[in-house]
């Protein structure tokens, strides 16, 4: 009895694991498919991730946006913006230089020279003047001559350099290669403000040494009027309404262009990147007119007025030159005229002319 007891619990326990293995296979049977098509899911996802990465949120999105908005953090930086991140002003700044400044430039630039070049065609170059009687007449001093080439050659040289930093990516790159170039920027880069400083200075002395010639008058407006830069004579003082107009070109543009320059140079006075940027931008504008205008005076100075360099190399020019070019001028001084041999009359002899605008 006992015995028939134990046979029937030991099959119902034999029954109940029978059940539970059959009950397991169905639920693995089941759920062991289903994974596979989770994997085919995660797989394409990443696959997804990988051929659109766009596709995907960032997580740090927002922190980025809030960076591009100017949102300030803090840093150990000391100065104006030092805990802002990034600016999207910085982009914009970055379109204006990369976008219509550097392809508005050169255009400009080539036009001026293109210009210049047509004039001395169609003009024929400057005109033969009578033959050189030999009486010369003093018209600058060797302050002014020195200082004359001071600004000039600094002029060429800032214009080089800041060329190179705007336009050298493009241009010198593949005529240098990287590393060439690089070590032609970081030299560009330190010329250009040192040698802006000493440029300022040249700038000054100028305004401060010749401005008394160059006040405007009714000749001068008569002059330009008239054609007097189409290479007509017309009556003209010490110095004539091109000459005038270049001289206040320089003055405007000097103040600009130093103005800015200094301001770079101390960041620490721009209240924002954005004033900053703006100040460059104005700085590379005003230069590079300034740096076309100069084509013209440079062209008139040797071509287009033949005996012109006399003034700003030997300090003295022919009475013919000075009649033609300077009549109302020549008659002032002429009771200094002197022989092209007597060459200790000239240089500071340029002094005595300096009687005031004529
Ligand atoms: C490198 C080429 C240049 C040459 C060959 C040249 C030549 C001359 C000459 C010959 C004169 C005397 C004109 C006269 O006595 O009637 C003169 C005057 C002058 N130059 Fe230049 N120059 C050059 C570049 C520059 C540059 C780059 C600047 C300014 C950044 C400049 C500014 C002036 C000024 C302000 C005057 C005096 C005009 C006045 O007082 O109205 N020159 N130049």
């Amino acid at each position: 009895m006992e015995k028939q007891s134990k046979q029937t619990t030991r099959s119902r326990k034999t029954l109940r694991r029978i059940a539970v293995m059959t009950l397991f296979v169905a639920v693995a049977a089941m759920v062991v498919p289903l994974s596979g098509y989770v994997y085919v899911a995660v797989a394409q996802e990443t696959e997804q991730a990988q051929t659109q990465p766009w596709a995907e949120t960032n997580p740090r999105s927002d922190v980025w946006r809030q960076a591009r908005q100017s949102t300030e953090g803090r840093s150990v930086i000391q100065g104006p913006g030092a805990n802002v991140v990034m600016t999207s002003s910085g982009e914009t700044f970055r379109q204006i230089r990369m976008g219509p400044l550097s392809t508005y430039a050169p255009w400009y630039l080539a036009l001026m020279i293109g210009a210049v070049a047509l004039f001395f065609i169609i003009s024929g170059g400057g005109e033969k003047l009578a033959a050189e009687s030999g009486k010369r007449v003093p018209r600058w001093s060797k302050f002014d001559i020195a200082l004359h080439w001071f600004v000039a050659i600094l002029f060429l040289v800032l214009a080089i350099t800041g060329l190179s930093l705007l336009f050298g990516r493009a241009v010198l790159i593949p005529l240098l290669g990287p590393e060439g170039f690089a070590a032609w920027a970081l030299a560009s880069k330190n010329i250009h403000n040192y040698g802006g400083a000493f440029f300022v200075v040249g700038v000054v002395l100028m305004i401060v040494a010749w401005t008394r010639y160059n006040i405007p008058n009714g000749t001068d407006v008569k002059w330009l009027l008239k054609g007097g830069a189409f290479g007509k004579h017309l009556p003209a003082g010490r110095m004539n309404g091109g000459e005038k107009a270049w001289f206040w070109v320089n003055v405007g543009a000097g103040i600009i262009v130093s103005v800015t320059g200094i301001m770079m140079i101390n960041p620490q006075v721009f209240e924002s990147r954005e004033l900053f940027q703006l100040n460059l931008i104005v700085h590379a504008i005003v230069a590079i007119l300034w740096l076309g205008a100069s084509f013209g005076h440079m062209y008139m100075a040797t071509l287009g007025a033949p005996g012109s360099m006399d003034a700003m190399t030997k300090g003295h020019v022919s009475s013919e030159w000075a009649k033609v070019h300077h009549d109302l001028w020549y008659d002032e001084v002429k009771d200094q005229e002197f022989r092209a041999e007597d060459e200790t009359r000239s240089g500071d002899a340029g002094r005595q002319p300096s009687t005031g605008p004529a």
